[in-house]
């Protein structure tokens, strides 16, 4: 009996000791997850929003720099930083890396309660070569570059195994480093491999190597991916195979014609191969979810002109047919046109992400559109510093949805969440949720009709609404016409804190125009719930 009494403190602190080992084991990485309709970023076990932002190119290269930045960064309602980190200044001389630059940019993101998504600008930045260190730069015959028009331009070339090795290399050592200063605190949560690579200046690559390995037979994962593919590739690649017979042997001009855009399917190829290598690499250190960015083509702009081969959706599954350790592209999103180009990246596959995209007015309202209609794992306006002023309307855009982040996040993956972007262009657009057809148009009041309006809109149970940005109004239907028409119960504004409903005004009157419409005032953003009532 005493030897039980003495064995069972001892058990007991042996057990603890177990725990809090375990319990001081790093939780699973960054990583994302497919969740009912949407797939998701997941940190520490939760799914998470980036409200981000893209550095300047340079910004980054210094900590006493970026020292001032940060706090500006968390005033404006950042969580994530797209923080920018070269080749050139973590392997100044080969095989000699220096990762001072790295801790501290990850030092200075904690404390400013950020996190990061670095951009690996090595090999390949906005097509050119300006961010390899200069032992690669200055050894044109080992690390060979890209021909055109008879010329070695500073771009290097996709297909030089030794730039790959290089590049592979480097980026490993800084996968392993992270991992082993971060794999704990998971402030970096992915990587960006390159920066809007492509051949900038000529349709491909004319290099001696590209020239054999284009007079080459195509190979044959990539037709065989094709073929095994054939029913969800994207139609313009599909038309261009279909017009050549589908064949899955020939060289490339044979199987998919003499043309430029042949030439620009064999650079995605060759990027493609490289990038993925690079990323395979150093996933093998440390699995964080990791993309590439695209420099989006103007309509009928001819590739050369826009840097060719870089992951357009026409050519994405040249990219998936190369390998499987990029997990999305994302488009740089500068074109008015946004909402064509986010649809365009999510049906092709993509958790929706814009490293780089409008900031100011445009990017308050986009923001909406991308999380919301979208299910986007983030939004990044680039130059982010620059806006870097509390009042810019980007901030108040990003402290409506921090709140809501919780409900937006759940509403993502039941598909129960509409986002908009109303303008004079498109006064308004229609939604059915719930049993009731919404429609959703820019509001109209003394002053006249707004001249935009933006926001989303959620279930929020039974005959109820959630909705948050400003400039719109509601009229609701009920999609049976045969059932019971729809009338406002009540609405309020309010906020949340810690995910907690707090009402603010009972919200009648004019505010929602004697009871027709669910009303948000242009003048600021507001966060309002609506409850609906029938009658015969
Ligand atoms: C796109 C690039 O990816 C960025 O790094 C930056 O150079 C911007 N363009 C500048 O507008």
């Amino acid at each position: 009996m005493r030897n039980r009494l003495i064995l069972f403190p001892i058990l007991l602190a042996l057990f603890g000791l177990a725990g809090a080992v375990l319990g001081a084991q790093p939780s699973d990485a960054p990583h994302l997850e497919k969740r009912g309709a949407a797939t998701q970023l997941m940190v520490d076990g939760k799914p998470f929003l980036m409200l981000s932002g893209e550095l300047h190119n340079s910004s980054s290269s210094s900590l006493e720099y970026m020292k001032p930045i940060w706090p500006k960064l968390e005033a404006l309602g950042l969580n994530t930083v797209v923080t920018p980190l070269s080749w050139e200044l973590i392997e100044p001389q080969e095989e000699n890396y220096d990762f001072t630059l790295v801790d501290g940019l990850i030092d200075q993101a904690r404390a400013a309660h950020q996190r990061i998504v670095f951009l690996w600008l090595a090999t390949w930045k906005n097509g050119m070569s300006s961010y390899a260190p200069v032992w690669v730069k200055s050894d044109v015959r080992r690390f060979q570059r890209v021909v055109e028009h008879g010329s070695e331009v500073e771009i290097l070339s996709p297909l030089c195994a030794a730039t790959q090795e290089a590049d592979a290399r480097a980026f490993a050592a800084l996968m392993r480093h992270i991992k082993q200063i971060d794999g704990r605190e998971h402030t970096v949560l992915m990587m960006q491999v390159e920066n809007e690579v492509g051949v900038l200046g000529d349709s491909r690559d004319h290099s001696e190597a590209a020239n054999q390995a284009f007079d080459a037979a195509v190979p044959e994962e990539l037709t065989a991916y094709l073929k095994a593919h054939y029913n969800e590739l994207n139609p313009d690649l599909r038309e261009r195979w279909d017009a050549h017979g589908d064949i899955t042997a020939g060289v490339w001009t044979e199987v998919f014609g003499d043309n430029d855009r042949t030439d620009e399917i064999f650079m995605a190829w060759n990027y493609a191969r490289f990038i993925q290598a690079v990323a395979k690499a150093g996933k093998a250190e440390y699995d964080i979810p990791m993309y590439v960015n695209t420099w989006l083509a103007g309509d009928d702009t001819p590739p050369g002109e826009f840097p060719s081969g870089c992951p357009e959706p026409w050519v994405m599954d040249v990219w998936r047919a190369a390998g499987s350790s990029l997990d999305f592209y994302s488009p740089d999103l500068y074109d008015p046109r946004f909402e064509l180009w986010s649809r365009r990246y999510r049906r092709a596959g993509n958790p929706l992400y814009m490293p780089e995209t409008r900031g100011g007015a445009a990017g308050a309202a986009n923001v909406f559109f991308a999380l919301g209609e979208e299910a986007g794992i983030g939004f990044s306006p680039f130059g982010i510093e620059s806006e870097a002023d509390a009042k810019d309307p980007l901030a108040e855009s990003y402290q409506v949805i921090a709140e809501l982040a919780p409900q937006l996040l759940e509403r993502q993956t039941t598909g129960d969440v509409h986002g908009f972007v109303l303008s004079r262009e498109q006064p308004a657009v229609d939604f059915t949720m719930d049993g009731y057809t919404l429609r959703v148009g820019l509001d109209n009041s003394f002053d006249g009709p707004s001249a935009s309006g933006f926001g989303l809109i959620m279930g929020d149970g039974k005959d109820a609404f959630l909705g948050a940005g400003k400039g719109f109004r509601v009229a609701f239907t009920p999609r049976l016409e045969s059932g019971p028409q729809a009338g406002i119960g009540a609405i309020d504004e309010g906020t949340f804190e810690d995910g907690k409903w707090v009402p603010g005004r009972r919200l009648n009157g004019d505010e929602d125009d004697q009871g027709k419409d669910w009303r948000f005032d242009p003048r600021s953003e507001k966060i309002e719930k609506v409850t609906l009532y029938g009658y015969e």
